[in-house]
């Protein structure tokens, strides 16, 4: 059989997990969360008192670190950690984490080895790009910074937790440039990719355009 890639790429707080998510609700596809890999490597690394300024010590963190995904929630070394991963502190890291190019070796095999023989949706920086430049379809999701700011803030208040907005704009903005401008697989969008910027529009929308440019055919989909 002949498997299926829908990758969506784009920059933090854009919506893309949200709409991954109800995506692979909807046609019976594997979700998967590229970052929330990313982000359990920072966890340790943050755990184990590295300092960010350690690359060796990181990559070796990385390499002994086992991370799994089963019903829904990501496991680190068998423990799952959803909630830990979302964190602040993580927000902060991960990016520094990310530029690393043998922890992004690592991921990115383990991103291909658990897409293997599954129709899967999966969302990140350079999905389209790098770990699938194959995918059947590719989308890239964006939005201007001060939405995704204030998406994340509404996100956080919901949870909570006490915030402050232009905190959470300067973070994402922080993360942004780390990401985009890193050697090593850069944010950007494929060339190939369908852009769908999500300003002003509700997750309704977004989701109801993005399946707009997908047909389902026989289990199979085909880019309209
Ligand atoms: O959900 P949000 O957009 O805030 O971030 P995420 O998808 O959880 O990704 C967290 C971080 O992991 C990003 O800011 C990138 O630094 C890194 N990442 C990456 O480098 N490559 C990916 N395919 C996915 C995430």
């Amino acid at each position: 059989m002949d498997y299926k890639v829908i990758a969506i790429d784009g920059p933090a707080g854009a919506g893309k997990s949200t709409i991954a998510k109800k995506l692979s609700d909807i046609i019976g596809y594997t979700y998967i969360d590229s970052g929330a890999m990313y982000r359990a490597v920072t966890l340790k690394v943050l755990r184990e008192n590295v300092s960010l300024s350690n690359t060796e010590m990181m990559i070796a963190v990385a390499e002994k670190t086992v991370i799994d995904f089963k019903d829904n929630s990501i496991f680190l070394d068998g423990k799952a950690v959803n909630n830990e991963i979302r964190e602040e502190s993580i927000n902060k890291s991960v990016s520094i984490i990310a530029a690393i190019s043998e922890i992004r070796k690592l991921m990115v095999n383990l991103q291909r080895k658990i897409s293997k023989n599954k129709n899967v949706v999966m969302d990140g920086r350079d999905v389209g790009t790098v770990i699938f430049p194959e995918a059947d379809i590719k989308f890239y999701i964006t939005a201007t910074v001060d939405e995704r700011a204030d998406r994340r803030y509404k996100e956080f208040i919901q949870k909570g937790c006490a915030v402050d907005i232009q905190d959470i704009k300067s973070q994402i903005e922080k993360r942004d440039h780390i990401d985009s401008t890193r050697a090593d697989s850069p944010l950007k969008a494929a060339s190939d990719a369908i852009m769908i910027d999500t300003t002003g529009k509700s997750i309704e929308e977004v989701l109801e355009e993005v399946i707009s440019h997908i047909k389902i055919k026989g289990g199979g989909i085909v880019v309209i």
